[in-house]
């Protein structure tokens, strides 16, 4: 490894074993298979595809919540795998995690001040109860909320502002990394756009790196520096956004393009429509995942996995492009 990444996954793999009922053999749930990216600071890496399709599986592994069952984790060339832990807890500390559901994300009986201190409390930072607050007061200020609000509980607050309360928890430890699971999928469509300017001016700020996890892909093209589109736990498309969103080469990827109307993407005359529904992981098709639905698929397809290969710029996995 040449140069080290803030995050690098390698062959990311998860699979669940999930009971079939009394006397029957367990099975596999393929959720995630074979996942590889890379994450620089001030980047925001945008993961998108229909529900079912690993996405917060993924953020599981990420967030160091789950171990995966096989493939490499590193956090500024530090491999997860190995880690202690003693490690394992300074490593989490690294990658934060911000949640679709502002309500059901912070805790009822802890007032926003007691919910910024636990963070900083658990961590043993060091820091004196003045140098706490302070640091929860300059945070506090740059999510957007007044200094009264510190004593407030979440129910006295709306959805926008309770998402502010949790991009301040997960910001408070300093992260290198935050993971956001449909981050404002849950919010109203006029407080979605104020929500994601301050993920993104907190960026500017601090330097984090995002996983954006999103099936919204105006959401996307507008934080995206790269997207990776997912089908059935494993990335179908992976590059530069402006790459992908200029000409997305994938069929599923078109699909989702062209049924997405705001978008400006080139080919959107020439629409895809996909039919039928995700796979099961419990028993993917054989070759291809996505040539039950695909309208380009030939005979290759059902028998041969693509592979992920460079194609104008970008990767993907294709018998057809
Ligand atoms: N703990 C688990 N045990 C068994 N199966 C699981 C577990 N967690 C996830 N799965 C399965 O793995 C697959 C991927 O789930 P995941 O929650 O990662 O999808 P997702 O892309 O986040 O979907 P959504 O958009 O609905 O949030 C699904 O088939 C799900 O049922
Ligand atoms: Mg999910």
């Amino acid at each position: 490894m040449s140069e080290k990444h803030l995050l690098e996954a390698v062959d990311l793999t998860r699979h669940y074993s999930v009971s079939r009922g009394f006397m029957k053999p367990k099975a596999t749930v393929k959720a995630l298979n074979g996942v590889s990216f890379t994450l620089d600071a001030k980047k925001t890496l945008a993961v998108v595809g229909e529900s079912g399709c690993g996405k917060s599986t993924l953020a599981r592994q990420l967030t160091l919540i789950e171990a995966p069952t096989s493939g490499a984790l590193r956090l500024s060339g530090d491999d997860a795998a190995g880690a202690d832990k003693a490690r394992l807890k300074l490593l989490r500390r690294q990658v934060q995690m911000v949640f679709q559901n502002p309500f059901a994300s912070l805790n009822p009986r802890k007032s926003i001040e007691a919910t910024l201190d636990e963070p900083l409390l658990i961590n043993d930072t060091q820091l004196s109860k003045a140098e706490r607050r302070e640091r929860i007061a300059a945070l506090v200020a740059k999510v957007g909320l007044r200094p009264e609000h510190l004593r407030r509980y979440p129910h006295m607050f709306s959805g926008g502002q309770r998402q502010r309360i949790a991009i301040a928890r997960a910001m408070i430890l300093n992260p290198k990394i935050v993971v956001a699971d449909e981050p404002v999928s849950a919010l109203d469509v006029s407080i979605q756009a104020q929500i994601l300017n301050l993920f993104m001016d907190l960026q500017q700020e601090f330097g984090t790196g995002y996983v954006f996890i999103s099936h919204n892909l105006s959401v996307v093209e507008h934080v995206a520096d790269e997207l990776m589109v997912m089908y059935l736990g494993a990335a179908v498309e992976y590059g530069d956004k402006k790459t992908i969103f200029a000409r997305p080469l994938h069929p599923y990827t078109r699909a989702l393009m062209s049924a997405t109307p705001a978008l400006k993407a080139e080919d959107r005359r020439e629409r895809i429509k996909i039919h039928g529904e995700l796979p099961s992981p419990l028993n993917p098709p054989s070759g291809c995942s996505f040539h039950k639905r695909c309208p380009l698929a030939v005979a290759r397809c059902s028998a041969e996995v693509p592979v992920l290969r460079e194609v104008d710029g970008r990767k993907v996995a294709c018998h057809e492009v």
